[in-house]
């Protein structure tokens, strides 16, 4: 019912609302991904919460959704502000320095305002949703065969450590780096206990701070969008660098490679690189989560 929606949302069209929340009517989105899509959109949690009841759709599913908006109502005001600040920055950058100081700043500054936000939008804020989508990470990094007690493993873009924690129990040894001081204060007080797993902050250029065939695994979550967003001079450096940390038989597991890109031209630009780097493609342009919508590929050191 466009004309009703229209006037609960003002100018917002009422048909990409109905569409984003019906991939949760449709079970192809958890409810915590329809929120954040919704209020990307829309930027305005009041808004959603007026619109959902005059939706069409099973109206159960439709009330579930509008508790959980009412059940992190203040995780969902702080994402409209981090989406503010975020929209300053969505080109690419003049050279890789002033884009990964940019990086720098905004993750520095979105940390400040909720560790759980700061790396994950779709958590709403809260740790319980967060630590849920957390363990679905590990779970699928278990069903790739990436995981074992004698593998040494490096996170670039560890954000706060939430994936290096439950994986310390997983692998011999694991490595984050990130270019925010903020995350890494964050990552080394949430890991302090853990003998294990060690953070670094980094000048985000390269892996210069590993030696060659030093790992087993990389993995990167969320981070080369960012990346991607230096330029891809660093991103392809970046692969090289992969290549060069890995062992013979290592692998390199990339959970989202950019945003905004079609499915296709994301997964064409991921072939060339591992091509570029002499990476075997083992997995490539598969969504393996119900929680989170990240595309991973698994390329391996040959
Ligand atoms: C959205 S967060 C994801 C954090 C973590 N991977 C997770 O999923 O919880 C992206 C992180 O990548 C980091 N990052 C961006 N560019 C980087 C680079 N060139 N080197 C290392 N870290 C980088 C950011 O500072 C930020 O902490």
């Amino acid at each position: 019912m466009p004309g009703k929606l229209n006037r609960a949302l003002m100018i917002i069209p009422a048909a990409d609302i109905q569409s984003i929340v019906n991939r949760y009517l449709q079970a192809e989105a958890s409810a915590s991904m329809v929120l954040m899509e919704l209020l990307q959109h829309t930027e305005d949690p009041l808004a959603i919460a007026r619109a959902l009841p005059t939706l069409d759709g099973e109206p159960t599913k439709l009330r579930e959704l509008a508790q959980h908006l009412a059940e992190n109502e203040a995780g969902c005001r702080t994402i409209v502000r981090m989406i503010r600040q975020r929209l300053d920055s969505p080109e690419i950058a003049g050279n890789a320095e002033d884009g990964i100081e940019r990086c720098r700043r905004l993750f520095d500054a979105s940390v400040a305002q909720s560790e759980e936000l700061s790396v994950a939008l779709y958590s709403l804020g809260s740790p319980e949703l967060l630590s849920a989508a957390t363990d679905e990470v590990i779970s699928v990094l278990d069903d790739w065969g990436v995981l074992g007690l004698h593998r040494d493993a490096l996170e670039i873009g560890c954000g706060i450590g939430r994936l290096m924690a439950p994986l310390s129990a997983r692998v011999r040894f694991v490595v984050g780096t990130d270019v925010s001081s903020g995350m890494t204060s964050a990552a080394t007080r949430r890991l302090k206990c853990i003998s294990n797993a060690r953070v670094q902050t980094t000048t985000g250029q390269d892996l210069s701070e590993f030696g060659s065939g030093s790992m087993d695994l990389v993995y990167s979550v969320d981070a080369f969008p960012y990346m991607a967003l230096s330029g891809q001079a660093l991103v392809e450096r970046h692969f090289l660098e992969i290549r060069r940390v890995l062992r013979l038989g290592g692998d390199f597991v990339l959970f989202n490679y950019a945003y905004g890109l079609p499915r296709k031209d994301a997964n064409g630009e991921v072939l060339a690189l591992a091509h570029g780097a002499e990476l075997e493609v083992i997995r490539a342009d598969e969504s393996p989560f119900r929680l989170w919508n990240g595309i991973g590929w698994l390329l391996r050191r040959t």
